[in-house]
C-alpha cells in the first residue's frame, strides 16, 4: 500500500476527480476526509470507500468561506489525528468572454478556485511544519497553461493555481513540505458528461481536438494525484503534470497533409 497510515483530506471529493482520488487514495491504505459542499455526493463516496473496507469521513465544507478552510483542516487533524496529504481539488466557474464575465461570476469563480486553494494550503501547512512532512496537490488544468474561448475567469484561475504551486514548493521544500499539481485535459466527470447530454456535437469536437481521441477518465487523473502524494514523488516538487491525452503538445494548426512535399 503507497499510503499506508496517511491521513488526507480531498476538497471536492463528492464527484468526479476528487471522489477517483479519495477512493485511490483510500485504496491504497491513507484514511480519507471527503469534504465537499454536496453532502449527499460526500456521503455516498464515504459509504462505497467503506464498503470496500477503507477508512473515510464526510466533512460538509465551503471552501469559498475561510473559516470554513480552518474547521476542514481542524476536522481532519482532530479526527484522524494529523495531516499528510492535502489534494486541493473544488472548483466554480463561470463561462462568458472576457468583457462579459460579471464582477460576481469573477469573484466566485476566484474565492473557490484559487483563495481557497491559498487558504487550505497555508491551514495545512501550519500543522505540516511541525513534522516537517507533507505533500500538497492541487488540482490545476490545460486550462492552466493556455488559454480558453469564455473561460477567461478559469483560465486565471488556474494560472494562478499553477503559480501558488510553485511559490509554495520552493518556500518550504527545505521544511518537509512537497507541493505539485495536476493539469488534466477534459476529463469525463459530471460537467462534462451532463454537456455531452446537452450538446454532443461539442463533446465530439472535444473528442477530435484530442490526439487520443477521447476524454480522459477520472481514474486516470486519481493516478497520477496519488503518485505525486506518495513517498515514490519524495524529489518532485513545483512540478505541473500534463494528462491530456496530447492536446498540450498540439499547437492547433490544422494538418499540412495534402498540400504537397514542399511549401
Ligand atoms: N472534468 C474536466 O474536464 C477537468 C479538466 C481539467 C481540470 N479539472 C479540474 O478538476 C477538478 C474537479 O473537477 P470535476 O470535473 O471532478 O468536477 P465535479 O463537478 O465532478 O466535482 C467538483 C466537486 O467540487 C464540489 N464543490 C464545488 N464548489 C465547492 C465549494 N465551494 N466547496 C466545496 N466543494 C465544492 C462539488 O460539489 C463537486 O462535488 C476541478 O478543479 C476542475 O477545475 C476538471
Amino acid at each position: 500500500m503507497r499510503l499506508k497510515d496517511k491521513v488526507a483530506l480531498v476538497t471536492g471529493a463528492g464527484s468526479g476527480i476528487g471522489e477517483a482520488t479519495a477512493k485511490t487514495f483510500a485504496r491504497e491504505g491513507a484514511r480519507v476526509v471527503i469534504a465537499d459542499i454536496n453532502d449527499d455526493g460526500g456521503r455516498r463516496v464515504v459509504g462505497e470507500i467503506r464498503k470496500a473496507g477503507g477508512t473515510a469521513e464526510f466533512h460538509h465544507a465551503d471552501v469559498g468561506v475561510h473559516a470554513e478552510i480552518e474547521k476542514m483542516v481542524q476536522f481532519a487533524v482532530e479526527y484522524f489525528g494529523r495531516l499528510d496529504i492535502l489534494h486541493n481539488n473544488a472548483i466554480f466557474t463561470t463561462v462568458g468572454h472576457v468583457g462579459e464575465i460579471s464582477i460576481e461570476g469573477w469573484q466566485k469563480t476566484v474565492d473557490v478556485g484559487l483563495t481557497a486553494y491559498w487558504y487550505a494550503t497555508k491551514c495545512a501547512i501550519e500543522v505540516m511544519l511541525p513534522r516537517k512532512r507533507g505533500a500538497i496537490v492541487n488540482t490545476a488544468s490545460v486550462s492552466g497553461l493556455a488559454g480558453d474561448y469564455t473561460l477567461g475567469a478559469y483560465n486565471a484561475v488556474k494560472h494562478g493555481v499553477v503559480g501558488l504551486t510553485k511559490s509554495t514548493a520552493i518556500e518550504y521544500a527545505r521544511k518537509g513540505i512537497r507541493c505539485n499539481a495536476v493539469c488534466p485535459g477534459p476529463i469525463g466527470t459530471p460537467p462534462l458528461l451532463r454537456m455531452e447530454d446537452s450538446h454532443p456535437e461539442l463533446i465530439g469536437r472535444i473528442r477530435e481536438a484530442i490526439p487520443m481521441g477521447r476524454l480522459g477518465e477520472p481514474q486516470e487523473i486519481a493516478n497520477v494525484v496519488l503518485f505525486l502524494a506518495s513517498d515514490e514523488a519524495s524529489f518532485v516538487t513545483g512540478s505541473f503534470y500534463v494528462a491530456v491525452g496530447g492536446l498540450w503538445a498540439h499547437s492547433g494548426m490544422p494538418s499540412l497533409s495534402g498540400q504537397g512535399p514542399e511549401w
